[in-house]
């Protein structure tokens, strides 16, 4: 069945392919468009600490986890998960976790097309000009023309969902791995190029007070969760994409270090597109809870503004593109896999079943920001309730399990065999992702539910 040395996707040519894969599944849409929309939403900097928290005590030891279980597997989570099971005689019911895990892929891609397709548009706008020298009402009109308008959103969706299956269609080294290796440190020198600018507006201060500021009283249970949840999606952890990805890593790499890289990278993306961005926010008077248009509507406001503002703004927004394009391909990559191992179809043809599959759930959520804005439930429309239910409740719930899995399952013997660190950091990681990590989520769900 499995060769135990490599998966028959194929492996990555080294470790930095492996790192840049991973960051660049990690550094996507999540940090430069959710973090600051999200932290804006909840108040700022507690809702960040707690996301710091959550990254440094759940994260990182379940990332560690999630690749170690890759790489010894070998295979789509859902089958790794079968395998590991058999090994270390536990319930073979674990492979459930692999597809709640490309459930949860599928339904993120679904939405996160959709975003996606609106950093492609913005390209557009960018060159054509359309910041330049523009009032911040002007550009809430052109975010809000885009919203409006289904078509067009469709159009750049459909574009999006395309170049994302024309790359995974390609494979671990032809396709995955030649799309990040330029791209991380364009986007880190165009960050710090706008975070320069944030410096001039005059409101940087209040910028990096909000961010950074702990005001406790402005969250709840629900922000504690979103922020979780967050750690969780912003790191790709708890759906089996940094599984898969590990699946494709050669032996004998260091685990631990890959990961404090990769977590590293993440969070300071992030940390930096919110100084950018808050600044810009409140030297406008724009509202920090503006959502999911956020960065839409303050960006370009810099770039219709700065010194070779037209530029920057194309380049960001492709950039942003391919941040995004680079997180997508590692949410379908698990459900690809297994349609290989499983039902003895090319991986053409797998990609286009679940690319189409995809699409269409796209373009729901397309209609959700007009036609169907009012159709809710749970007070939700389709967009938010996709992102709740996969970011605040599947990739945690999937991130506990893989903990329990990882900690309370797997043979220890077996899991230091494959991560090869020495024994005093296996035994912090061991106690970490048996006790805390576990823990940790659960009493947040605990909390949620009102019972702590
Ligand atoms: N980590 C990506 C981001 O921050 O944009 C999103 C993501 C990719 C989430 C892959 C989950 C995943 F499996």
């Amino acid at each position: 069945m499995t060769d135990k040395t490599q998966s028959i996707h194929g492996q990555w040519s080294s470790r930095f392919a492996f790192i840049l894969a991973a960051t660049g599944s990690a550094v996507g849409l999540g940090n430069i468009w959710k973090f600051p929309y999200i932290t804006g939403e909840n108040g700022g900097g507690a809702f960040v600490l707690v996301y710091l928290m959550c990254v440094a005590a759940l994260g990182i030891p379940i990332m560690i986890a999630e690749i170690m279980m890759g790489r010894r597997g070998r295979q789509s989570p859902i089958n790794t998960m079968q395998t590991l099971a058999e090994e270390s005689k536990a319930d073979p019911r674990w492979h459930y976790l692999g597809w709640s895990g490309m459930i949860a892929g599928f339904l993120i891609l679904a939405y996160y097309s959709v975003i996606a397709g609106w950093a492609m548009a913005y390209i557009v706008k960018a060159f054509f000009g359309d910041f330049i020298n523009s009032s911040p009402e002007e550009i809430q009109r052109l975010f809000q023309n885009l919203m409006d308008n289904p078509v067009q959103q469709i159009f750049w969706h459909t574009l999006f969902m395309y170049a994302t299956m024309a790359f995974v269609m390609r494979g671990v080294q032809g396709g995955l791995e030649k799309a990040v290796r330029f791209l991380m440190p364009a986007l880190f020198v165009i960050l710090i190029l706008l975070v320069a600018y944030a410096m001039t507006t005059g409101a940087y201060e209040q910028g990096v007070t909000f961010l950074f500021n702990p005001d406790f009283s402005k969250i709840d249970g629900d922000a504690v969760l979103t922020a979780m949840g967050h750690a969780f999606f912003t790191l790709s952890l708890g759906m089996g994409a940094i599984m898969v990805y590990g699946s494709y890593l050669p032996a004998h790499i260091s685990i631990a270090k890959t990961t404090f890289f990769i977590a590293g990278a993440d969070t300071v993306v992030a940390l930096l597109a919110g100084i950018a961005i808050f600044p810009l926010v409140f030297a406008n008077q724009l509202e920090a809870s503006a959502g999911p248009g956020l960065i839409f509507q303050t960006l370009p406001l810099a770039f219709g503004h700065m010194a070779g503002g037209w530029l920057f703004g194309i380049l960001f927004f492709v950039l942003l593109f391919f941040a995004a394009l680079s997180s997508s391909i590692s949410l379908i990559e698990p459900a690809v896999a297994w349609l290989v191992e499983n039902k003895d179809i090319e991986r053409h043809q797998a990609c286009a079943w679940s690319g189409a599959a995809c699409w269409l759930l796209g373009v729901g959520v397309v209609f959700s920001f007009n036609i169907w804005s009012d159709l809710k439930l749970f007070d939700k429309n389709l967009f938010e309730l996709l992102d709740y239910l996969t970011a605040n409740l599947m990739l945690p719930l999937g991130g506990m399990a893989i903990a329990i899995f990882a900690g309370w399952m797997m043979k220890s013997s077996l899991a230091q065999q494959e991560l090869e660190i020495p024994e005093q950091g296996f035994q912090a990681w061991h106690f970490l992702i048996k006790y805390v990590s576990p823990t940790a989520v659960f009493l947040v769900f605990l909390h949620v539910l009102g019972v702590l």
